[in-house]
């Protein structure tokens, strides 16, 4: 999967992917992901990419032209699709995810501050997609969220740990909250690991399991259920 995240912020991104598992993910080729910044492709001497409203109000548009010529620029692959990151987009889940990870690449298209001129939407025709009902002040935090969650559907790309932990929950039980989990020791402040986790009978311990992973469901997040 290639990644291309259009910013004013190349910092935000390339700093977070020096990290963890998503800077294993580069190393292996497992993806790509490169910044491009508007600015870059600014025709204003002071290197401007937005300015203020017609019609008047306090906050600043990002325009048009850097904006499309940055877009321009970014190569494409076959199989690539263009998402605009704004709050006013469908909302972000595990079902988007798994479908944007069937794309070969990903065009990220990030404000900051400020909104995008409407003609940009007119003529670009992204995917507009929110990560919450929240305001951030801009979109690289929900473009990495999307490059995070929708690595992680990859191949190869979660080591065994991961993947295998995944895989013995997932037991039709996708979408379900996690059971509760301990490590050593056995005993700690006075509170006890459960029984059942310690007798070494893993059919018993995955029934466990899924039972505590269907009530704390239906606890705290009964919607999932429907
Ligand atoms: Cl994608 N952008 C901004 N600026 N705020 C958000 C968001 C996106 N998703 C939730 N809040």
């Amino acid at each position: 999967m290639k990644y291309d995240v259009i910013t004013l912020f190349p910092e935000i991104i390339e700093g977070y992917c020096k990290s963890s598992i998503t800077k294993r993910g580069i190393e292996n080729n497992v993806i790509s992901v490169l910044a491009h910044n508007p600015r870059d492709f600014s025709k204003d001497k002071h290197k401007k990419v937005d300015d203020t409203a017609y019609g008047g109000g306090d906050g600043m548009v990002l325009a048009c032209q850097p904006i499309i010529d940055c877009y321009n620029s970014i190569k494409k692959e076959e199989n690539s699709t263009l998402i605009m990151l704004t709050p006013q987009g469908e909302k972000f889940n595990q079902k988007i995810s798994k479908e944007l990870s069937e794309y070969n690449q990903i065009i990220l298209l990030c404000g900051h501050y400020e909104g995008f001129d409407e003609r940009i939407r007119l003529i670009l025709k992204p995917r507009e997609i929110s990560i919450g009902d929240y305001v951030l002040t801009g979109g690289e935090l929900a473009g990495l969220v999307i490059i995070d969650s929708v690595s992680r559907n990859l191949p190869n790309y979660l080591n065994k740990e991961g993947s295998a932990h995944f895989d013995s929950f997932s037991e039709g039980l996708e979408g379900y909250l996690e059971y509760p989990q301990y490590t050593k020791p056995r005993e700690y402040m006075g509170y006890k690991v459960p029984e059942i986790l310690l007798n070494g009978n893993h059919k018993e311990i995955a029934e466990f399991r899924k039972q505590e992973s269907l009530k704390r469901t239906q606890i705290r997040r009964p919607d999932l259920l429907n």
